[in-house]
């Protein structure tokens, strides 16, 4: 393509840290060819950091800058690609953005699951475009089959692996037999995790995901603190192991599903049966499940985390601003929030649980504990004790329920640690069929 005849949009990057610094590499990795792909050739103008002395390779120190008024009041930036992380100044700068007329891409899911509805409205009214593939399961495209691709169904369940540090920390446990910390350590310096890991470890960094996905195909305002969240810090081998007796492994899983009294949105470690698809996703990959009433099941699968799979959906995003600024068409599809369903509290979902306790090792101590089962409306499926496991007057016992509402099971729960012959609740995890 002739060079000159070729228009320029010129995009500012927010943040060059794992995703920013993969962004700026994979656009000079793709100049060539970005002309023949979106008509323009697109070049990062201005790079806002915090640190503009940190050494940065293979970075001109000129497109650095720490003012952001720089890249505000410049009409030259028509992209802006918010890769900083964190709430503010990530909010003001995006508002103040589109307020500008500029389209807007980012990663950031800690903003979008509080402030996704606030800032999709301000982009629509402004004509703008708000985009978002990154900031749920890395590189898998996953937010444009949401909202495009399969918006001709009634959407009924989205669930999966949506965490790569917390998928390859179970991973690297339940094959390797590593160490929680190593493993978590392994995950931070492979570039999957969070600032803060305990986003990810406790299940938080999911639950945003899990948030905007449901948002998106439940057409309602779902925020992180809508997601019932527990993580997997307290997963021990010995549960992986059981878990493995049993026919089944251990992931972190999201679930959000429309049902009768409202839409259900959790994220929480599983049991899954070892035949099930998500078994077998292992490491930092991710996996979403979506079954609409018109399509059925459909999965997504990929890297859910890292410099490059993440930079591959921003650059998606960047290309599809592209088109639409040069098709006069930007602000046309960044989602609504018309059905505004309720959502339900976790203690009115229905769950199996795995129970792993310590009891008196003595005669009608396994009656006492079936009959609180029973009286609370659970239904066990499995119990098992083990000859090994009787030490000292106390033995192990593990429990696998039948579904039952999750309240009547921590009713049951509720019993046991007023009991004496409970002597402690080991584990209890929750079972995915
Ligand atoms: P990171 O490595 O910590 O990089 C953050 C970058 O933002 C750094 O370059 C930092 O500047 C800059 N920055 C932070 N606060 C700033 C401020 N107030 N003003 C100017 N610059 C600021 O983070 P990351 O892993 O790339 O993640 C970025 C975003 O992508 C987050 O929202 C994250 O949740 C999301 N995300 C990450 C991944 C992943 O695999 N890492 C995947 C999907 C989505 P300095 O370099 O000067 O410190
Ligand atoms: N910390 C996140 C993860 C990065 O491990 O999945 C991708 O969102």
């Amino acid at each position: 393509m002739e060079e000159q005849r070729v228009p320029l949009v010129q995009a500012a990057l927010l943040g060059l840290g794992t995703v920013g610094g993969g962004v700026y590499k994979l656009i000079e990795r793709q100049a060539e060819e970005l002309p023949h792909k979106t008509g323009a050739r697109v070049a990062v103008r201005k790079i806002l950091v915090r640190d503009r002395n940190k050494e940065r390779p293979g970075i001109p120190p000129e497109k650095l800058t720490d003012d952001w008024q720089e890249i505000l009041s410049d009409p030259e930036i028509r992209i802006v690609i918010e890769v900083m992380g964190g709430i503010e100044p990530a909010r003001t700068y995006i508002e103040q953005a589109l307020r500008a007329g500029k389209q807007v891409v980012t990663a950031n899911k800690d903003l979008l699951a509080e402030y996704g509805e606030e800032l999709t409205n301000l982009a629509n009214g402004q004509g703008c475009d708000l985009m978002f593939e990154a900031a749920v399961a890395g590189g898998i495209p996953i937010i444009r089959p949401l909202k495009n691709s399969l918006v001709g169904n009634h959407i009924e369940e989205v669930m999966g692996i949506v965490n790569g540090t917390t998928n390859f920390i179970l991973s690297r446990m339940s094959q390797d037999g590593m160490d929680y910390q190593e493993a978590l350590e392994l995950a931070a310096k492979l570039g999957y995790a969070e600032a803060d890991p305990t986003a990810d470890v406790e299940g938080l960094d999911a639950g945003r995901k899990m948030a905007i996905m449901a948002s998106l195909a439940f057409h309602t305002r779902v925020v992180a603190s809508d997601v019932y969240t527990e993580g997997i810090s307290k997963i021990s081998a010995k549960d992986i192991r059981y878990a493995k007796e049993f026919g089944y492994v251990v992931k972190l899983l999201g679930i959000a599903r429309e049902t009768e009294g409202g839409i259900e949105v959790k994220v929480h470690p599983a049991l899954i049966p070892d035949s099930h698809p998500l078994a077998a996703v292992g490491d930092s990959f991710n996996a979403v499940f979506v079954r609409g009433d018109a399509v059925g099941d459909t999965m997504f699968y990929g890297r859910g985390a890292g410099e490059f799979p993440t930079a591959s959906a921003v650059l998606g995003d960047v290309v599809d601003e592209v088109r639409h600024i040069l098709g006069h068409s930007t602000g046309r599809c960044n989602g609504s929030f018309y059905k505004n369903l309720p959502v339900k509290p976790v203690g009115e979902t229905d769950c199996r649980f795995f129970l792993r306790m310590q009891v008196e090792d003595k005669p009608g101590v396994l009656a006492g504990i079936c009959s609180v089962l029973g009286n609370n409306g659970v239904s066990i499926a499995q119990v098992v004790q083990k000859k090994k496991q009787r030490t000292a007057g106390v033995a192990e016992l593990v429990i696998i329920t039948d579904s039952v509402k999750e309240r009547y099971f921590r009713d049951a729960l509720t019993i046991f640690g007023g009991m004496s012959l409970v002597r402690k609740i080991s584990s209890v995890i929750r079972v995915y069929e």
